[in-house]
């Protein structure tokens, strides 16, 4: 039997590197869509290890005719669109790039697939982000939980979302949505709070840095491991129908409460290292996250492996080992 071949957009990244690991173990072809980078070191870091099992191809999701050439040229079966702007604050400076990349980037990917006839089933990026400060009269949020964004970033994943489910019943399209809750691994970016505030305590510990400036510290999130939710996303494509499924772990913790752990593993007292500053909030947060996967759970059989404490041991170790190494 030929193998199955998947193209993978924001390859990259934390999720696109963990999703290529993964499916290259299940025997697909993968082939992903990498950004020019000026610093090409910075390219493909995530991805070095990976080298010669995948294909990486120069394109953009804003540019058409990168996307439908490798579409044509690729064939695949499946593509995950995981390319974006992901930084929630990031996108109230930059909010047109946002919009563009996240929004109509989803739309290029869907005209591409129907123009050109392909038979790919679709994966969308979808993000908890798009509840904004909507949550159910239980303390959850669901597939049937009100979506009322509080940033641009969750505004332009709102339209992706919706775009996905138009094209799904307007030209019958396998195309499914994961709503992601936040998740991280030792291949979060450092601009992320989780890496953040691992690496700016690793630094401390080691007597590189005297503080960690953060912004809010009361907003909650559900917090997960990248690689339990990539299994989720290929997991999507195998059922019969396309539908829309929220990922998480169903537990909630404040930042306050992340810094604590993160520090006590070291030894340290967050309270005598952290600063606020306006710079770090947002003009609008949005408070507090925690899924329901019950859905998913119950119909596709996924549960997440790896608990949050293991998850922040195992990037403190990382970031330890990375630091007192002398890179980064
Ligand atoms: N990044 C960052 N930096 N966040 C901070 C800081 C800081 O210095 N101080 C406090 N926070 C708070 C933020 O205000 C937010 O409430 C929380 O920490 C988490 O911030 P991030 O780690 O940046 O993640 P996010 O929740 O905004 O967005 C992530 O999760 C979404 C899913 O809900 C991203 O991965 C998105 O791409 C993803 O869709």
């Amino acid at each position: 039997m030929s193998k199955k071949v998947a193209l993978i957009t924001g390859m990259a990244g934390q999720d696109g590197s963990y999703l290529a690991e993964y499916l290259l173990g299940l025997g697909y072809e993968v082939h992903g869509i990498v950004r020019r980078n000026s610093v090409p070191e910075h390219q493909e870091s995530r991805l070095d290890h990976l080298a010669n099992e995948i294909s990486a191809h120069y394109g953009d999701v804003t540019d058409q005719a990168s996307i439908s050439r490798i579409l044509n040229r690729v064939n695949p079966d499946e593509i995950y669109n995981l390319a974006a702007q992901s930084h929630v604050r990031i996108s109230f400076e930059i909010p047109g790039f946002t919009a563009d990349t996240n929004a109509l980037g989803t739309l290029g990917l869907l005209e591409a697939i129907r123009n050109t006839g392909s038979q790919a089933k679709f994966y969308q990026a979808s993000s908890s982000e798009m509840f904004g400060d909507s949550v159910d009269g239980d303390y959850f949020q669901r597939e049937t939980t009100p979506m009322h964004p509080v940033s641009p970033y969750g505004c332009s994943k709102l339209f992706s979302y919706h775009i996905t489910r138009n094209y799904r019943k307007s030209y019958s399209l396998f195309a499914a949505n994961g709503i992601l809750f936040n998740h991280e691994s030792p291949r979060r970016g450092s601009n992320f709070v989780t890496s953040k505030i691992i690496k700016t305590a690793v630094e401390i510990k080691l007597g590189l840095k005297n503080e960690l400036i953060l912004g809010n510290l009361d907003s909650k999130r559900d917090w997960g491991h990248s690689k339990d939710y990539v299994r989720a996303m290929h997991l999507m494509l195998q059922h019969e129908v396309p539908d829309d499924w929220v990922v998480a772990t169903g537990h909630t913790r404040s930042v306050r409460e992340l810094l604590e752990l993160v520090f006590l593993q070291l030894n340290l007292n967050y309270e005598q290292y952290v600063k606020q500053d306006p710079r770090f909030f947002r003009p609008e947060e949005l408070p507090y996250l925690k899924g329901d996967s019950l859905k998913i759970r119950s119909i596709l059989g996924w549960k997440p492996e790896i608990g949050f404490e293991e998850m922040i041991s195992e990037m403190v170790d990382s970031w330890s080992k990375k630091l007192s190494s002398g890179l980064n």
